[in-house]
């Protein structure tokens, strides 16, 4: 009986001749070898059925009494999650047991041979693609989870764009040059991941935010057209879209033209979407920023549904409610968001909404309604007579629709309210449904926007963006009013891109480290190499860095980057699987020349 035991062999020189997956009907008669998981196994007495999964597929593998008694004894051993090897012969399937659910369904292998190459503990978590497991425990166990059908094709995916943005951009004239890791800080907004350099004792690399300042000095080198899939690294809040670390497409022309650049980009997303049988209409929609600000309420609207603000400023003008009259008397705004058909919505719903309005900072919110009988308003008992049916006439409101209204001193928090409604309305009503893409570009940013707290001006996009020419005037006079040449890709409500026309000439580039608050020292300290750069005959030049991450996880209809990363951080910015960042040993950071403060 010792010969029936399953025991662990070496691979040898057992050699696979076929992916699971990839076995087909042609193959039916043919002697093939497989290597895989052992996904699950079925005993039937007779017949024992075992799903054998690999990177390709599953296929079943079939161990029968009566052909060889003691391999099928042999593979009572088997265990899901084991590591095989077989040999055997493809067969086609009786008519009633063809699974249609199975890529594979209408064959299986029978089995003549069989190699347990390694046995495996029982997983935590059950490895199929409908896994009740939270995301905590398979980030911990990622390799197992890596091995989920519905996970790993995501990585095919990630795969198979990355190849096609090499070859579309090679074709285009692009040269793909790698940047340092090991930088000096440039300023993008987030915080710098510090790593402190063991032979300049109290000195510190920053890991880089994007490779902007190489990009352009690539530029001054005279490169013309240069690409990188790169990895960017930001010490920032993390969210659904954002990791610590996470792999940009960055681009950078000379003599650079919208219509060239953004034609570019085009290009490429046609060639990505239709990798997934998707054909991307080209142009995109151009649109400047204080337009999508104005009529969607974000600078990242999505695009799938028309529901758009209404100004309702002047309708209000004369009138007697109190709040919204102290709103106009402070230059606030008042907007609305009319809903074609929405008078069915009930009071709950309503007090749904308002309650998401109140978490984004307004104090309320305010309705008009169609009904049988007439208007009826929240703001009945306070409107002048006719005063309702004024405000929805300017909203353009008919019978049956429901106007949805914000007012607040500050209009960026109308903006916001509006924006949060117009995306809960748009997803209620299902106007965001899958498989739809809307492109966006948003063109002409600001130049600046004035933080309170710190009661300074900071760059939109960051300061090597161009402003326009015919704003350079205001640069150091009115900063808040300077358009820049700053653009982003926006498709369904996410920002995918973002980049601008740089700056070229270093009067200007000083001017503007000038308006950003910053000393002449402090410019030479932190960009005199960028600023020495520019002396020597820059070209004009601009470029564009899209997500990757955020491309990968739209096109595969994934909630999180987090399901299209390898190995990804928590919104914590942890990796559960090696449990990084951790301590480390006091002589390292004795070698750093680092003291800690506990
Ligand atoms: P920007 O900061 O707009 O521009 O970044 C470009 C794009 O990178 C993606 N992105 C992120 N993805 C995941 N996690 C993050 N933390 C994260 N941060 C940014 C977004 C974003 O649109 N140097 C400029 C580009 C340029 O001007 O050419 C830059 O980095 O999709």
């Amino acid at each position: 009986m010792e010969e029936s035991k399953l025991k662990v062999v070496p691979l040898g020189s057992f050699q696979r001749t076929r992916y699971c997956g990839q076995v087909n009907a042609e193959d039916i008669g043919k002697s093939i070898r497989l290597c895989g998981w052992v996904d699950s196994v079925r005993d039937l007495g007779a017949l024992l059925f075992v799903r054998l999964r690999d990177r390709e597929g599953v296929i079943q593998v079939v161990f029968k009494s009566d052909t060889d008694e003691d391999l099928r004894r042999r593979a009572e051993g088997l265990r899901s999650e084991f590591v095989i090897g077989i040999s055997g012969v493809v067969a086609a399937r009786t008519a009633e047991n063809v699974n249609s659910q199975m890529a594979t369904g209408e064959i299986e292998v029978l089995a003549e041979e069989l190699l347990l190459l390694n046995t495996a503990e029982t997983p935590p978590f059950e490895i199929g693609d409908d896994t009740t497991a939270s995301e905590d425990l398979r980030l911990k166990y990622r390799y197992l989870d890596l091995r989920r059908p519905v996970v790993l094709k995501n990585f095919r995916l990630r795969h198979q764009l990355s190849l096609e943005v090499r070859d579309y951009m090679d074709q285009q004239g692009f040269f793909e040059i790698e940047t340092p890791f090991l930088t000096k800080s440039t300023p993008e907004g987030a915080r710098d991941f510090l790593v402190p350099s063991r032979v300049h004792e109290g000195c510190f690399y920053a890991l880089p935010q994007s490779p902007q300042i190489f990009k352009q000095i690539l530029m001054i080198s005279g490169f013309d057209r240069y690409f990188q899939i790169v990895r960017c690294f930001r010490d920032e809040d993390l969210r659904a879209d954002r990791q610590p670390e996470f792999t940009q497409i960055d681009i950078e022309i000379s003599f650079p033209h919208y219509d060239v650049l953004f034609g570019i980009i085009e290009g490429m997303m046609k060639r990505l979407f239709r990798l997934s049988g998707i054909e991307v209409p080209t142009p995109f929609l151009r649109l400047p920023y204080d337009e999508v600000m104005e009529r969607f309420g974000s600078d990242k609207p999505d695009m799938r549904f028309a529901l758009e603000l209404c100004e309702l400023g002047a309708a209000f003008q004369q009138t007697s409610f109190e709040a919204f009259r102290r709103v106009l008397d402070h230059n606030g705004r008042i907007k609305g968001l009319r809903i074609p058909g929405g008078a069915q919505y009930s009071r709950n719903q309503i007090d749904h909404w308002t309650e998401l309005v109140r978490q984004n900072g307004a104090s309320g919110l305010a309705w008009i309604r169609s009904t049988e009988g007439g208007l009826r308003s929240s703001l009945d008992k306070v409107l002048r007579p006719g005063e309702a049916e004024a405000v929805f006439q300017a909203a353009g409101g008919t019978k049956d629709d429901l106007l949805l209204m914000v007012a607040d001193a500050k209009a960026q928090k109308v903006f916001d309210c509006l924006n949060a409604l117009r995306l809960a309305v748009g997803r209620k009503e299902k106007h965001a449904e899958s498989g739809r893409y809307a492109f966006l570009w948003v063109v002409d940013f600001p130049m600046f926007e004035y933080h309170e707290e710190d009661r300074r001006f900071y760059a939109c996009h960051h300061p090597f963006t161009s402003p326009k020419d015919e704003d350079v005037a205001y640069l150091t006079t009115d900063p808040g009013r300077v358009k820049a040449k700053a653009y982003d890709l926006v498709l369904n409500g996410t920002e995918l891109g973002g980049g601008s026309i740089r700056i070229h000439d270093m009067q200007i580039q000083k001017e503007v480290f000038r308006s950003l608050g910053l000393t002449d020292q402090e410019t030479a300290e932190k960009f005199g190499f960028f600023l020495e750069a520019l002396r020597y005959g820059t070209p004009p030049h601009g470029g564009i860095a899209l997500g990757l991450d955020r491309l990968v996880m739209l096109l595969s209809g994934e909630k999180s980057i987090r399901d299209v990363i390898a190995f990804p951080k928590t919104a914590r910015g942890t990796c559960l699987m090696s449990d990084s960042p951790s301590a480390v040993r006091d002589e390292q950071l004795k070698e750093l020349h680092i003291r800690l403060d506990h």
